[in-house]
């Protein structure tokens, strides 16, 4: 399992310290989740933290953007160092665009869908990306529990995939644990984000160790 742990979770005042306990893991992303205060009913961090925490993580940046109008900041995540942007396509008027846009700055393109979006709405999009997002959780804090309807999402997910020969990978946010993992792993999610689960943990390199090996 490709795991991807959440900063959103970190210690925000020794986040050297936390990077550089990813680094030593065997995680292979760092996700960073960037609210507006207006797509979600929170604010995280932005653009100037993450280009410090590109600095110092050896892992690849897995941007998750709640924000609305995302394709007004393609060219600002991509100097952040992101190896994939993930945009909402409840936040997209012209989703096709943006992810054209994505691409074009040297991105992998992924899109996120919420909860309550039907899994079909990404029929037409799906061949065009490299990755989509499930939220297990309604966006905008980290220690939610998980919605399990995301594991039928997953499925059907996974048969639109094959159906359109896509090479989208699936990727899940919100309420991961070792068992929702497994549920997860089982159901075809092929990368977790884990917020509290790794950062919360006694022994945060046994967490990712754990999910690592779904
Ligand atoms: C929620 C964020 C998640 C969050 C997950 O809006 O997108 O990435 O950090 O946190 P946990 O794993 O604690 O649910
Ligand atoms: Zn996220």
């Amino acid at each position: 399992m490709i795991v991807s742990p959440s900063l959103l979770s970190a210690d925000f005042g020794n986040l050297a310290r936390d990077i550089e306990m990813i680094n030593q893991s065997k995680a292979q992303m760092l996700h960073l989740d960037v609210m507006d205060g207006v797509f979600v009913p929170n604010i995280s961090f932005g653009f100037p933290v993450i280009k410090h925490v590109q600095q110092l993580c050896e892992k690849q940046l897995d941007v998750h953007l709640m924000i609305v109008e995302p394709q007004k900041f393609v060219t600002q995540v991509r100097d952040c160092g992101a190896h994939i942007m993930n945009v909402h396509l409840e936040a997209c008027n012209h989703l096709d665009r943006v992810v054209q846009q994505i691409h074009d700055a040297g991105m992998k393109a992924g899109v996120t869908i919420n909860p309550a979006t039907p899994v079909c709405l990404l029929s037409d999009i799906i061949n065009q990306l490299d990755l989509v997002l499930l939220m297990s959780v309604n966006p905008g804090f980290g220690g939610q529990q998980f919605i399990p309807n995301t594991l039928n999402k997953v499925k059907e997910l996974k048969s639109l995939i094959k159906e359109k020969g896509s090479n989208a990978v699936i990727e899940v946010d919100g309420g991961v644990n070792e068992v929702t993992g497994k549920q997860l792993a089982q159901a075809g999610a092929q990368i977790l984000v884990a917020g509290n689960y790794v950062f919360k943990a006694s022994n945060p390199i046994a967490a990712i160790d754990t999910l690592y090996n779904l």
